[in-house]
């Protein structure tokens, strides 16, 4: 199906599977209790989208973490980033990749999972900028979160995360901010359709600690 997604003064139309519901694989939830939380576009993606449309990201690099889509990724590479989509279900990769060439954008998708990121990827950090959108649902994504992030930083990057307030997320800043990084958070209203997480979505910045910035965080 197609779905038209705002983001600030642009409109993204991309295709997604119909039903997340759909594609529930049981062999999948066995093995490493994933869910496919990709297919669709979360509120708090939609807000992540609406933030990167008001910056000026000319010539940045910028990685998106668990992209699902990769709806963030594209508005990264509409305001002129060097954008990498990334997300741990090959499907989600390749539904990012047609999107982002069906609107014609030079964006990179490639399969990442937080727990064993691929040695090409850690080699491009530091990167300027590192966003994800409604990744901190588990208490093991905020540990994973907290290793990876600081491997692909450096001390004048910048970290987004829209977040729709769920509980794991406060473990996932408080180890950020015990290991000296700072924070600050704005709640933004959730543009479009809204669901059970309501209409308001947390936006988090983070900033690394001088000198500190590729010391994994423990949550
Ligand atoms: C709630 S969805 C959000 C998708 C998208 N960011 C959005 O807001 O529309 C969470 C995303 O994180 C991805 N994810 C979960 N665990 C992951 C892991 N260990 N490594 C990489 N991606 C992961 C899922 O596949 C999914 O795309």
């Amino acid at each position: 199906m197609w779905e038209d997604v705002p983001a600030g003064d642009l409109h993204l139309r991309i295709r997604r599977p119909p039903s997340a519901e759909d594609l529930l694989d049981e062999d999948e939830f066995a093995d490493d209790e994933r869910l496919p939380y990709w297919a669709e576009v979360w509120p708090s993606g939609r807000v992540l989208c609406g933030m990167l449309a008001g910056m000026d990201l000319a010539g940045r690099s910028v990685i998106e973490l668990g992209g699902g889509i990769g709806t963030g990724a594209m508005v990264a590479s509409m305001r002129g980033a060097r954008a990498l989509c990334t997300d741990w279900y090959p499907a989600a990769v390749e539904f990012s990749r047609w999107n982002a060439g069906n609107l014609g954008l030079d964006m990179e998708a490639v399969v990442m999972d937080w727990r064993h990121p691929p040695a090409a990827v850690l080699a491009r950090a530091p990167f300027d900028l590192v966003v994800g959108a409604d990744i901190l649902y588990e208490a093991r994504n905020g540990e994973a979160l907290g290793q990876l992030i600081p491997a692909l930083c450096g001390p004048a990057t910048e970290v987004i995360i829209a977040d729709p307030r769920r509980p794991d997320a406060r473990a996932f800043v408080g180890g950020m901010q015990a290991a000296g990084w700072h924070c600050t958070r704005e709640d933004l209203a959730v543009p479009g359709r809204i669901d059970e997480t309501g209409p308001v979505v947390r936006v988090h910045r983070f900033r690394p600690p001088p000198a500190k910035h590729n010391e994994p965080v423990v949550i």
